[in-house]
């Protein structure tokens, strides 16, 4: 049976703890990382979360979650998939024998599921945007015009379903194709020029008439704006960004060479993640403001925003086009990682050959995801706890399942594995000298990252 992934494999080197999937360099892994981190949640989600829970007051407490749980839970799946060399649930297995442990590669799975569920659809409108943008007919300054774009699309049900479908076929081509290596070279290529377009983009938003507003609304921060809620959605949200509490960054750290620096590499991601959602912040929410939209608008942000602010710059459609290819490819990256944790468990738990994995897991999403993209349309009416399938989905997976996650882990990690086992597997067999940095991550991922969990969980149901 054959048992590659899609990631990028070569013959393991010398040096490294087993032969066969390995990511080729230092650099490929920072950018497969990367690749999964960076995504809709940078560019679609962290703005339209920080715009409808009160800016700046969001922003900081979403960087306290960061700081505290979201790095540590990083460094954690890392750590424990490279030593335990497999997906969440036969590292688990692996490194904890006959224990329940493994129950969180589980929960993993259905967390792919469920995000997939959802983050197909939105792929989908931004590859309907490339076509929008070429055509021209979203370049209007005038809200009402895109709004308009905007909300017929979302209620076309065949629309919906063809765009979600699409993405699932072309992600899971690539998939079947195995030319991750393609895409991993060309994110690697493409990622500057997206972040070339962010600085532009933002610098336009900057100097349109009443950017202030908006700069101020995401750098001053209204403490008032702080519910309970706001510190589950902020925690979620540093999960669902990092890609951590569902056994993503487990699967890619059982392809990390023996002598890569995790607490370094973990820091790297988290840090360069954090500075693309602000260019993305810096270049929405100067325009939502100079052009009278509302920061609070939800999901639709980007969708309705972003249009305006191209039309208002000189080549704006040309900018406006590369900016949705950009942000499609970004979506792509995150897509594949996503998907590889589902193709990962079909394949090593289930035995079931990759192209067989890959085919089950596209078809499973469509028929899964299908009641996220029509969510807006057929299904508008159906609720589930009073959410569409598309908001519950959202929902279950990065407030309750990837928290949840993380919690397992940390309390894994920090209680069950213990000092000798981290302080071996960060220094890489003591060949770098971090004593202090693993002391940290031990302190913190014992004691601080489940309290704070475990704190925002009781508060959100009013138990604190
Ligand atoms: N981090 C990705 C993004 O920001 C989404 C993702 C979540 C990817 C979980 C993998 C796992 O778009």
């Amino acid at each position: 049976m054959e048992k590659t992934s899609s990631l990028q494999f070569v013959p393991a080197k010398t040096g490294s703890i087993r032969a066969g999937e390995m990511f080729t360099s230092r650099l490929g892994v920072l950018t497969a990382t990367l690749g999964s981190a960076v995504g809709l949640g940078n560019i679609w989600r962290f703005p339209y979360l920080t715009g409808s829970n009160g800016g700046a007051a969001f922003l900081i407490v979403y960087l306290i979650c960061t700081l505290l749980v979201g790095i540590q839970i990083m460094v954690g799946e890392q750590m424990l998939g490279r030593a335990g060399q497999g997906n969440a649930i036969a590292a688990l297995r692996r490194l904890a024998p006959g224990k329940a442990w493994w129950l969180f590669g589980a929960a993993g799975v259905l967390s792919a599921f469920l995000i997939m569920g959802f983050y197909s659809e939105v792929a989908g409108w931004v590859f309907a945007y490339i076509i929008k943008s070429i055509s021209g007919t979203i370049l209007s300054t005038d809200p009402q015009v895109t709004t308009t774009a905007f909300t017929s699309l979302i209620a076309d049900p065949m629309k919906s379903l063809f765009l979600q479908w699409i993405v699932l076929a072309v992600t899971g081509a690539i998939l079947l194709l195995g030319v991750a290596k393609g895409i991993e070279r060309t994110t690697k290529t493409l990622m500057p020029v997206l972040l070339a377009l962010l600085v532009m983009v933002g610098i336009r938003s900057l100097t349109l008439p009443g950017a202030m507003q908006g700069l101020t609304f995401l750098f001053k921060p209204d403490f008032s704006a702080i519910t309970p809620a706001t510190f589950l959605t902020a925690l979620g949200l540093s999960f669902f960004k990092l890609s951590v509490g569902m056994g993503c960054m487990l699967t890619y750290g059982s392809y990390f060479r023996a002598d890569q620096n995790i607490p370094v590499t973990a820091t790297r991601v988290t840090l360069a993640d954090l500075m693309v959602s602000l260019l993305a912040g810096i270049a929405i929410f100067p325009a939502v403001f100079a052009f009278g939209f509302k920061p609070e608008s939800g999901p639709s942000l980007l969708f309705i925003t972003i249009p305006a602010v191209f039309a208002s710059m000189p080549l704006g459609n040309i900018f406006m086009v590369l900016f949705f290819v950009l942000t499609a490819i970004a979506s792509i990256g995150a897509m594949l990682s996503l998907l590889e944790v589902i193709v990962t468990f079909f394949n090593q738990q289930l035995g079931l050959n990759r192209k067989l994995s890959v085919v089950l897991t596209a078809a499973g999403l469509a028929i899964f995801g299908s009641a996220a993209a029509l969510s807006n349309s057929t299904l508008a009416n159906v609720k589930l706890f009073g959410l569409t399938f598309f908001d519950l989905y959202d929902y279950l997976s990065s407030n309750v399942l990837m928290p949840l996650g993380g919690l397992l882990l940390a309390i894994f990690v920090g209680w069950v594995w213990g000092y000798p086992n981290i302080r071996k597997a960060l220094s890489n067999d003591e060949t770098l000298k971090n004593d202090r940095i693993i002391a940290v991550f031990y302190g913190l991922i014992k004691f601080v990252t489940p309290a704070l969990i475990v704190i925002v969980f009781l508060n959100q149901l009013h138990l604190l």
